[in-house]
């Protein structure tokens, strides 16, 4: 037998795949250490997305491809993450403390954008993430409603900057908390604008690892502010199988490509009927839209979601899936999709602004 060398233990991480990874172990530089002690060796794994529902299973999925190597007798393997901030449109300034911006787009409304929007939030921070959500739906937020937190109010400490309204854990905003029923309908574009921007701008968000902003539908004023005056790190396409709500969303890509913000993923939603009565699948909506749109713009079908009555009680009742039953089988498709997200978002470019700067050499 030959001698167990920390050469041995990264050629076997260098060929461990996993679903979930995009690349090796060794390529994502995800390993922190590697201990070697005569035939047992202690790896450390970081991740750059966060993951607690599989970490464990990961790990033990690495220990099994360690052992494999006749070199390993016992392995030792932990899993665990720190997400980066990651790059934003060159034009516009990272905001301290908030590491990643991902806005939830579709093309048309009632596709289930913010219900998607807050089961993601909820479920990136169930698998480990420290998460906020701004409701950039200022004609009509939905955010306060979802969250079961409509009668509650900011507070602000200094009077300039406002505390956003902590629920299930998660910080969030929303047009929805600040302003009567209906108030916001009459406002036209610059107002819009400004009460992103200020949304944004004047919450203490302290520190996120992603801040998740639910959009309104379409290409209208708040996606042009957004796209010229928000970091956004990463976009997300929301649709149902339906063709209309296909066309629509490759509008949606198509002007986050523009302004090169890169659409990370597509979710279907509402992609299968599940029979309350008898349990029977059934692709109401056509089968395979979501599928054929990914392939065609090579983004990733991050997951499908049925239409699914929880989902609507939940959500309309301020307590969405995710949060009402976490580990159902709803919440799995969402955890996965923010597993999978997380996972291809950790995979762009970095973003060092917000880090020290760096030092430049000049010839002299
Ligand atoms: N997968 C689903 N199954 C059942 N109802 C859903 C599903 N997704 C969303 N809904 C419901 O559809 C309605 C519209 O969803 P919403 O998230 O507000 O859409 P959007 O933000 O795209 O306008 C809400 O009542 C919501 O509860
Ligand atoms: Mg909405």
């Amino acid at each position: 037998m030959s001698e167990l060398t920390e050469q041995v233990v990264k050629d076997s991480l260098a060929t461990f795949e996993h679903e979930i990874l995009n690349q090796d172990l060794v390529k994502l530089s995800a390993v922190k250490s590697i201990e070697i002690n005569y035939g047992a060796v202690a790896v450390d794994i970081k991740l750059g997305f966060p993951c607690k529902s599989i970490a464990n299973e990961l790990a033990a999925d690495i220990v099994k491809h360690l052992q494999r190597s006749e070199n390993i007798d016992q392995a030792e393997v932990t899993v665990s993450w720190n997400i980066s901030a990651h790059k934003v449109q060159s034009a516009v300034a990272p905001i301290e403390g908030i590491k990643n911006i991902i806005a939830v787009a579709s093309g048309k409304g009632g596709v289930g954008k913010s219900t998607t929007a807050v089961n993601l939030a909820l479920a990136l921070q169930a698998e480990g993430a420290a998460v906020g959500i701004l409701d950039a739906d200022i004609y009509g937020p939905s955010m306060p409603m979802m969250l079961g937190v409509s009668s509650e109010r900011p507070n602000s400490k200094d009077n300039k900057t406002i505390e956003p309204v902590v629920a299930f854990g998660i910080k969030t905003m929303s047009i929805g908390y600040l302003i009567e029923d209906k108030q916001a309908m009459i406002w036209r574009g610059p107002m819009v604008s400004s009460a992103l921007t200020q949304l944004l701008g004047d919450t203490q968000w302290g520190e996120l690892d992603y801040l998740i902003i639910d959009l309104p539908p379409g290409t209208g004023d708040i996606q042009l502010t957004l796209a010229q005056k928000v970091p956004v790190t990463a976009a997300l396409i929301v649709t149902t199988p339906q063709d209309i709500a296909l066309i629509d969303a490759v509008k949606a890509i198509e002007m986050f490509e523009k302004v090169k913000i890169p659409s990370l993923g597509i979710v279907e939603n509402m992609a299968t009927h599940i029979c309350s009565e008898c349990g029977n699948i059934e692709a109401i909506f056509g089968e395979g839209g979501g599928e054929a749109l990914a392939s065609q713009y090579s983004i990733d079908l991050l997951g499908s979601l049925p239409l699914d009555l929880q989902i609507r009680l939940t959500t309309d009742a301020g307590k969405p899936s995710v949060a009402a039953d976490p580990d159902g089988t709803i919440a799995q498709i969402y955890k996965q999709i923010a597993r999978r997200l997380g996972a291809k978002l950790s995979l762009q470019g970095k973003d060092y602004r917000g880090d020290a700067a760096p030092i430049l050499f000049r010839e002299a």
